[in-house]
């Protein structure tokens, strides 16, 4: 059997970035453009990457680790909008519409971005047209979730809204339906606009009866009929 040939460099970078599922819809040509044009910057797990009312105009796209998108206030309290992962991206809101940066952006992991700037997503969308209509697309599907997150948080009561966050966040693994994010319990309060205090009482209460199993940072749904008050 002929040895497989180790790839060059420039098809190694090309693989990695095929890995993307931002752009893993391009074509070689398309991505070898795109690739030419972004930046690749890491981060250590917590850093800040963006923070809300600061101008910036830069696209990121994540290839590696875990963000958290929140809006906080001086004392420190916070509510994560979102949580976002490996072919996600964020920064385009400020891209867009040239205004301050509508949240903040910071790793939950070690992360690595590639990195557009202004003008090189606009080259970008020259060359590949299809680019813009990705971003419209999850623009759109960001404006759908933020209208259900409006109702949760207006309609339900905190305990609805533990229920309602681990079933949005529930994904299937090996047979299993988890929590697919490792989240501690302060995540989860501020995803949800609780008390971290508040939240332990809840996934206990779930817990005794039997509609979720608690180890550690993971949690199992035994039942997915969560009830959503006490
Ligand atoms: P921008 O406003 O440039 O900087 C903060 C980014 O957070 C924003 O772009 C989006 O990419 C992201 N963001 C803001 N609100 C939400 C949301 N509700 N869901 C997901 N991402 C968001």
């Amino acid at each position: 059997m002929q040895a497989k040939k180790p790839l060059s460099s420039i098809e190694r970078a090309a693989t990695h970035f095929k890995n993307v599922p931002f752009f893993s819809q391009l074509s070689d040509k398309e991505l070898e453009h795109v690739k030419s044009l972004a930046m690749e910057k890491n981060y250590p797990k917590n850093a800040v990457v963006l923070t809300e009312g600061e101008m910036g105009d830069s696209l990121y796209i994540i290839e590696s680790g875990r963000v958290k998108v929140f809006i906080g206030d001086e004392d420190g309290r916070e509510i994560i909008l979102k949580i976002l992962g490996p072919g996600d991206f964020f920064g385009e809101m400020s891209l867009v519409d040239k205004q301050p940066r509508s949240a903040s952006v910071s790793s939950l992991d070690p992360s690595s971005f590639h990195i557009l700037s202004h003008n090189a997503f606009e080259k970008c969308v020259e060359q590949t047209p299809r680019i813009a209509t990705m971003v419209m697309n999850v623009l759109a599907q960001r404006v759908r979730e933020a209208d259900k997150k409006i109702g949760t948080l207006a309609l339900m009561d905190v305990y609805g809204r533990v229920a309602s966050t681990l079933l949005e966040l529930a994904v299937f693994s090996n047979g299993k339906l988890m929590v697919g994010e490792r989240l501690s319990q302060q995540d989860l309060a501020n995803m949800v606009g609780a008390s971290r205090e508040m939240v332990n009482r809840i996934l206990k209460d779930l817990a005794d009866r039997g509609f979720i199993a608690v180890e550690s940072k993971s949690i199992t749904i035994i039942n997915r009929d969560l009830p959503p008050s006490l």
